[in-house]
């Protein structure tokens, strides 16, 4: 019988395969020194606004995003949803986003279920972002009695770790304003932007009128969102947050957490994008088809262009100890060069082995599909899943 390892040395087996587990960010692990702070840190009640380190963090955020106020909240779905919900306030009312949007495909149907909400999920055609012309062409205007009218649109910056170009989201926002259209951004990875283009936090929220801005995916914290808003706007996602369950008592802790996390860890975002471009670089100079332009810490890469799908290379990656879980490979702050540098190696030895393989045809636009249904575990595309009639397809 195998004797569980529990505590410290736990604790040290995860560290290291967390070190080589590139299936998203949203898996780093806690360092000790966020248990310090948690252990050290207020412990007020924030459903009763009384939690200082709650507070202080909501200020800090607010500050550093321009806006009058903050909410903390446990999850980047939540922070969506509720200011999804506290802005629509009379159905019938339609929203527009990105058909890879996480608020459209990964929150459960959250638009429809909470705030009564008709989504028309626009895909871009440049394949990178929405267009000012994508956008008009999907709102509906006035007051139809046939129609829903759009009353916010939702952004997602970065999304598939590409940075939503600036002057594109000011072209929107200027326009959609004009019309007393809505401004949301799920900003999960927004720190990603900042590091990357060392544009402040402030002019990238500029264009929204409310932004959801995660702590625990490139960030790190254990668990956290914080939603940046005006003043009376963040009151009634308050509100709102409390008729969800979702206020927290002691959060003194979790805020602490947050807060060292922005300190110590935004530092080192710069650093994973350059990773990333390393790997992108070495696997793109040995054959393997990147689906999408690496511009933070995220790949998208189908490696059937030197001989073998993607769950092949998922299979042997793991007899190294390298975990993926998709055509998305997320460099996060706890990767290390040598996990990298053994995920190219892998790489390498498959292209040798399969050189003389009959050439696999990329599916570009199945790609696309199965890069809009992705999500970490899922390492067989859904075709394969359905089974052998649809998996000839393969
Ligand atoms: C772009 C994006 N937005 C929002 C979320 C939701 O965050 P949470 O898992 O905290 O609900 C995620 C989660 O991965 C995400 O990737």
């Amino acid at each position: 019988m195998t004797q569980a390892v529990s505590g410290a040395a736990a604790n040290e087996i995860k560290a290291k395969q967390i070190a080589r587990d590139f299936r998203t960010d949203t898996i780093t692990t806690p360092v000790d020194e966020i248990f310090k702070v948690m252990a050290e840190a207020s412990r007020g009640d924030d459903v009763y606004g009384e939690d200082q380190a709650t507070n202080e963090l909501q200020e800090r955020i607010a500050k550093l995003a321009g806006k009058e106020a903050a909410m903390f909240a446990v999850s980047g779905t939540m922070t969506n949803q509720l200011a999804i919900r506290a802005h629509l306030t009379q159905p019938p009312h339609s929203i527009i986003l990105d058909a890879r949007s996480h608020v459209h495909l990964y929150e459960a149907g959250g638009v429809a279920f909470h705030s009564q909400a008709t989504s028309h999920a626009v895909p871009p055609k440049n394949g990178h972002h929405l267009t000012l012309e994508e956008v008009i062409d999907n709102a509906v205007f006035g007051e139809d009695i046939h129609s829903a009218p759009t009353k916010l649109v939702a952004l997602e910056n970065t999304l598939s770790g590409m940075v939503f170009p600036q002057e594109e989201v000011v072209r929107i926002s200027d326009a959609m304003r004009s019309e007393g259209i809505i401004m949301h951004c799920d900003g999960a990875r927004m720190w990603e932007v900042v590091a990357k283009t060392g544009t402040s936090l402030e002019e990238l929220c500029a264009p929204f009128d409310t932004v959801s801005l995660c702590m625990s995916k490139g960030l790190g914290a254990p668990i956290g969102s914080v939603l940046v808003g005006p003043k009376k706007f963040i009151e009634r996602c308050k509100w709102f947050r409390k008729c969800f369950g979702g206020g927290i008592r002691q959060s003194g802790g979790l805020a602490a957490a947050a807060n060292y996390c922005l300190d110590h860890h935004l530092p080192l975002l710069a650093g994973t994008h350059e990773l990333a471009a390393y790997l992108a670089r070495n696997l793109a100079d040995l054959g393997v088809h990147l689906m999408l332009p690496v511009e933070t810490n995220m790949l998208w890469i189908d490696p059937k262009s030197i001989g073998f799908p993607i769950h092949e290379l998922a299979a042997r990656a793991k007899t190294r100890g390298v975990t993926l879980g998709s055509h998305r490979v997320v460099v996060h702050f706890q990767i290390t060069k040598q996990a990298v540098d053994d995920l190219i190696e892998v790489v390498k030895e498959m292209k040798e082995e399969f050189k003389d393989a009959p050439k696999m045809a990329i599916d570009e636009e199945q790609n696309q599909r199965f890069a809009r249904g992705t999500y970490a575990g899922n390492i067989q595309p859904p075709i394969a899943r359905l089974g052998t009639a649809y998996g000839k397809n393969q």
